[in-house]
This record gives structure tokens, C-alpha cells and sequence, in this order.
């Protein structure tokens, strides 16, 4: 066997295995090798083992010092794209004000939409590529980026547009999502934008292929259940998939939209409850809980533990966002996640890396497996836990992507 790369010197080489999401007790299925190596060719794995077990001709090797490998995280969730800031809203959450009354008020999501709004699609593309550029040291090698903060059909599309140009320029691999986020204050408005919504944007959107997804926030202050059934419903008919930012506060029937359609996965979920475990369980929809939000907003940490024991799928992103997760760091969500929601560090690196994938809809990514693509993370330290072990310091020495090393 010829590889052009043969990566030696790991201490443990840490992998689920098999495609497809893992549900309940097989997100603790890891397989971990111990004096590992990798061989890569074309930018691809062709082979994996004990260091020892290596008999092929490599062109060159990278000893990478007795240091843990894991799969390059893949970050699921994320509103990278924005201008402005909330301290104001910080400030006044901190002085006793919630995030609901914010929002309803005019301010929270709405002041960013007007910043936004603000900006020229140059300076929100220098705001975000600093952004994904922290994501991105931080482990993700894949990263879903939502539109969001526009009031208009065109300022949704200008936000894909720069998602798209920051797409071509980090080696990072980005999923754009158009969200649906916030309604018109006006209810004769809010039918007339969802019209427009469904016959204009999301048929335009498919047609130039600026979104993968179509996401939509199902909440009281946000979007009420049959508005969000009309759009889901659009999505599908232009074959794009879905995925909802639901049970955040109220229980609308959300999480019940988005299983019965088959979402992707349903995201937030800081309100679910015992009778929804089950449902999601026996759903293809993966439950992404997002536990910077409950660190931000001091909310409810969605239920992960017992989502994982009701044998649901769960990935976990850090919703980066300036009002309810300002999170810079993917392998920090997982870190929290064991804080928080009460998930294993197992269970956390498979919420990280394929269960992410498969909610993102990709069955080939987040795992180290022959005929996949070389995209992998050294730790800092021989034992791989360190990864959600650490607070506040980078356990992500360095990142690979397409068998090539990230320069800083
Ligand atoms: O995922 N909850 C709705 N949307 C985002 C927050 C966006 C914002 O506050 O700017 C979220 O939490
Ligand atoms: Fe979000």
C-alpha cells in the first residue's frame, strides 16, 4: 500500500464506527487504538492501525508526539453571520430582564436584524470569517451556517451570498441554512411575508443552491406551529431539508412538526418533556440540544441524559450567536454538554462528530474510517478526554482537514 502521508506518534486514535446516527447506548461505542498511525492518500484515509501493524511505503510521515486523534468535530448549529452587538441586552438580562420580554419588546434578535441590516455584505463577511476562524481552531471541520437575521426576502438571500463567499474561503467545509427566525410585527404582514416566504425566497433559494436546509424558530414570541407548516412544507417540495429551532421556552408543538416531517433534527429543546423523549427516540430526527444557550440565558439545560437513555440521537452545537450564545468554541459545547446536560465525554465526542453529520444529512463525515476523508484533530495530551475535560484553555492542538494541517 502507497500513502502519500503516514501520521505516527498517536497516542490513541479515537472513532465511532459504522455510518448512520447512534442512538441511546451506542453513542458510548468507541473505538479507541492505542500506538496508532493513519495512512493518507489523496486526502482520504486508506488505512488505519497499530503504528506497528504499518507495512505499506509512505512518501512522508508527521509524528505527532504521543498526542490523542479524534475526528474533526462538525458544529451543527450556527448564526455566524451578523453585525452589531446585544451587550445592551446583556446588560439589561443581567439587571433582570429575560430574553422572551427582550424580544417582545423590539429588541434581542430584532436589534441584530437591524444592525444587519446595517452593513454592507463585505463587512459581514470580515465580522464572520473571524468568527468561523475561531470555530474552526477550536476543532469543527464542518460548520452550519444559518441566514436569519434579515426582515426581507433579499436580506435573506444577501446573508447566503456571504455565507457562500466565506465558504470559498475557508478550508473549513460550511452548510448554509436559510432560517426563518423572526415574523413582522403585524399579523396581516406575517401572512403575506410567510406567502412570500414559500412562493418567492425558498424556490429562488433552491434554484442558485445558496441553502442545503430550511430551519424555522417555532416559539410563542417567534412563529406559531401552522406558519411553520406551510414553510417546512415548501422546503420539501424544492427538496430541501429541515430542521427547527424548537421547545427553546413553550412547548407549541414544534418538536411534533418537526418529527412528523421528518426534520433533520429538532434544535434547542431546553423545554422538552418526559412524554416528547420517546417520539424523538423513535424518530430518524436527530436532537440537537445547544448548551450555550443554557449557560448565556441561564435557562433550563435541555434534557441530554435523559434523551440519550430514551435512546434518541443527540448532537450538540454551539448555537454561536450574539444574544443567546455567544460561544466561540465547538469542543467547548461538548465540554458543557457533560457540565450541563448530563452527557458522558463518550457520549459527547459521538454527539460531536456523527450524530452532527447526520444532522447536517451527511452519512460520510465524523468518523475515521478507510475511504473517508482525512479530517482529524491532535489533542493536547495522550488521553482524548481532555477534550471535554478542559475549560476556557484550546484542547485542540492542531487540525487537519483533507489530510493537510491547518497553519494556526
Ligand atoms: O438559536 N432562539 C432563536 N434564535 C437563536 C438566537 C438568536 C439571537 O438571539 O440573536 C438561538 O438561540
Ligand atoms: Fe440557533
Amino acid at each position: 500500500m502507497n500513502a502519500d502521508l503516514l501520521i505516527t506518534g498517536i497516542s490513541q486514535l479515537v472513532t465511532a464506527k459504522g455510518s448512520g446516527a447512534k442512538h441511546g447506548p451506542a453513542m458510548r461505542e468507541l473505538h479507541i487504538t492505542e500506538r496508532a498511525a493513519i495512512a493518507i492518500c489523496n486526502g482520504g484515509i486508506i488505512w488505519t492501525g497499530k503504528e506497528h501493524d504499518w507495512s505499506g511505503v509512505a512518501q512522508a510521515s508527521v509524528n505527532v508526539g504521543n498526542r490523542a486523534v479524534v475526528p474533526g468535530l462538525i458544529d451543527p448549529h450556527t448564526h455566524a453571520v451578523w453585525a452589531g452587538d446585544r451587550l445592551a441586552d446583556f446588560d439589561a438580562r443581567t439587571s433582570g430582564e429575560t430574553y422572551e420580554t427582550i424580544l417582545a419588546a423590539g429588541g434581542g434578535i430584532r436589534r441584530t436584524i437591524r444592525a444587519t441590516a446595517a452593513a454592507t455584505k463585505d463587512e459581514l463577511f470580515s465580522l464572520a470569517e473571524i468568527r468561523i476562524h475561531a470555530l474552526l481552531r477550536s476543532g469543527a471541520t464542518i460548520i452550519e451556517v444559518k441566514s436569519g437575521y434579515g426582515f426581507t426576502p433579499a436580506a435573506e438571500i444577501a446573508m447566503l451570498e456571504v455565507i457562500q463567499a466565506l465558504a470559498a474561503r475557508t478550508p473549513a467545509r460550511l452548510l448554509p441554512t436559510l432560517l426563518i427566525h423572526i415574523p413582522p410585527s403585524d399579523t396581516e404582514d406575517r401572512t403575506r411575508y410567510i406567502a412570500e416566504i414559500c412562493t418567492e425566497l425558498i424556490p429562488e433559494v433552491a434554484r442558485r443552491k445558496l441553502a442545503t436546509a430550511v430551519d424555522i424558530f417555532v416559539e410563542r414570541e417567534a412563529w406559531h406551529v401552522d406558519e411553520a407548516a406551510l414553510v417546512v412544507q415548501s422546503a420539501k417540495q424544492h427538496d430541501l431539508a429541515i430542521k427547527l429551532h424548537t421547545e427553546q421556552f413553550q412547548r407549541i408543538g414544534g418538536l411534533e412538526l418537526g418529527v412528523r416531517m421528518r426534520a433533520l433534527s429538532v434544535d434547542h429543546l431546553e423545554a422538552c418533556g418526559p412524554d416528547q423523549l420517546a417520539m424523538l427516540a423513535a424518530s430518524s430526527t436527530i436532537a440537537t440540544i445547544l448548551p450555550g444557550v443554557s449557560l448565556h440565558l441561564g435557562i433550563p439545560a435541555a434534557p441530554g441524559r435523559q434523551l440519550v437513555d430514551a435512546g434518541a440521537a443527540v448532537a450538540i452545537g454551539t448555537d454561536l450567536n450574539p444574544g443567546s450564545s455567544p460561544l466561540f468554541s465547538t469542543a467547548a459545547a461538548l465540554a458543557l454538554a457533560v457540565r450541563l446536560n448530563g452527557l458522558t465525554a463518550q457520549e459527547a465526542l459521538v454527539a460531536g462528530t456523527v450524530n452532527a453529520a447526520c444532522a447536517l444529512g451527511l452519512a460520510d463525515a465524523g468518523r475515521l474510517e478507510v475511504g473517508l476523508q482525512a479530517d482529524f484533530l491532535v489533542l493536547e495530551g495522550s488521553d482524548w478526554r481532555n477534550l471535554a475535560y478542559a475549560l476556557g484553555s484550546n484542547p485542540v492542538r492542531e487540525v487537519w482537514i483533507r489530510g493537510e494541517r491547518l497553519q494556526a
